[in-house]
């Protein structure tokens, strides 16, 4: 088997951390003139962050709040209560920190066009404004004449992140921008906009104060059930599926530990070769069926797999099937023309071939 390194880590320094709430913070980090390239984003894309706690390597993803035109590698925290990884980056982050990450990954967001006219939903709760941050601070730069309607849930303003800087986006925009905060613990005057963003809520909005025949995209990021929540309303008021663009951040289902994915498994003991392709390099293993998933065989054969979540949630170890068919068991990060095309995510795939050949490197 060849070696090679496929997660491709830099090692970025802290240039600046502020915080945003009490619980949340922005970090800014500086990026080597070499490397400008290499980190160059979309708007939406997120970081997998590396970093060592307790002896563990701890990999996150955290999507970068910066307009592509503000060419400003920089994501937000929020802390999770007894959560690894963002809990130490409360304390640990500072600047000059040294943090090992990987370059931007993701298709949240759409391609954009200076002509275009488009009115723009975009559906965020708590750190779930990160990206749309980005996408709509990028759109409205890039595409004078569109327009968002962006609907922000939090419990409270005080839990706001980004607070100032949509005021000064909402000043800049005026005409182009309608931002609304929807506040679960706190009275606001429209009793429209308290309480939680659930399908419920967003059926009251769409009969009473927003038409969704108007709305040509719509952007989701949050927790799982509101992300449903606000696709079923949207579908139900006629928006068709493909227009409805989702991001999740942790899903129900991927923090239930694994299962042995077949009871027989042991019992089972065909073989798959597998190869990997990743910057034109190949490198082959063989591993047994059902046991593990591609991702894991291959971190087992000494491959450095590129991955952040292993949930299912992130995108990040998302490959193409060149050869041979997998089975995929949960999918929360690829869209269903991905999966026509046969890309995967290797950390839920299972070999279902004798031979199996999977490539990191085709985009689309
Ligand atoms: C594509 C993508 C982009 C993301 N972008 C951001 C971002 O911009 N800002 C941000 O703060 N986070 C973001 N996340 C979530 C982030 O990657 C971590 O999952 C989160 O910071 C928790 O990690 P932890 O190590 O602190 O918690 P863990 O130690 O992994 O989990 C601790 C507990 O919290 C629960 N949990 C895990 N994640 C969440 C969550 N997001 N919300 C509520 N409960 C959770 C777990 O079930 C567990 O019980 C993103 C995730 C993905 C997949
Ligand atoms: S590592 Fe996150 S989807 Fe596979």
């Amino acid at each position: 088997m060849s070696q090679f390194h496929m997660s491709q880590f830099h090692s970025l320094a802290v240039a600046q951390v502020k915080h945003e709430t009490r619980d949340a913070i922005a970090v800014t980090f500086d990026v080597p003139p070499q490397l400008k390239e290499t980190f160059a984003y979309r708007q939406g894309q997120h970081l997998t962050l590396r970093a060592t706690i307790g002896g563990e390597e701890v990999r996150r993803s955290y999507s970068i709040c910066a307009a592509v035109q503000d060419a400003r590698l920089r994501v937000a925290i929020k802390r999770v209560p007894g959560g690894v990884f963002s809990g130490w980056a409360m304390d640990a982050l500072k600047p000059g920190a040294v943090l090992d990450v990987m370059p931007p990954e993701g298709r949240f967001n759409l391609p954009l066009d200076p002509d275009s006219r488009r009115h723009y939903l975009a559906f965020a709760a708590g750190s779930g404004i990160t990206p749309i941050l980005s996408i709509v601070k990028t759109t409205l730069m890039a595409e004078p004449h569109s327009r968002f309607t962006v609907l922000y849930g939090n419990r409270a303003s005080s839990s706001v992140i980004f607070r100032d800087e949509l005021a000064e986006l909402k000043d800049q925009y005026m005409e182009r921008l309608n931002l609304v905060y929807v506040m679960s613990r706190e009275q606001q005057d429209i009793e429209l906009f308290n309480g939680r963003i659930t399908e419920g809520k967003c059926r009251q909005l769409f009969q009473r104060w927003l038409r969704v025949e108007d709305v040509d995209y719509a952007f989701v990021c949050g927790p799982e059930d509101m992300m449903h929540g606000v696709s079923n309303a949207l579908q139900e008021a006629g928006m068709p599926k493909e227009r409805i663009r989702i991001e999740l951040f942790a899903a129900a289902a991927a923090q239930a530990p694994r299962q042995p994915r077949r009871q027989d498994a042991a019992a089972d003991s065909h073989q798959t070769e597998v190869t990997v392709i990743m910057d034109g390099n190949h490198a082959s293993f063989t591993m047994d069926r059902d046991k593990e998933s591609l991702l894991d065989a291959g971190l087992r054969a000494g491959i450095d797999m590129r991955y952040s979540c292993k949930g299912g949630v992130c995108s990040t170890c998302r490959c193409k099937v060149l050869e041979g068919s997998v089975d995929m068991d949960v999918n929360y990060a690829l869209e269903d023309y991905e999966v026509a095309r046969g890309f995967v995510l290797s950390c839920q795939s299972f070999p279902a071939t004798d031979r199996v050949v999977v490539d990191f490197d085709v985009a689309e």
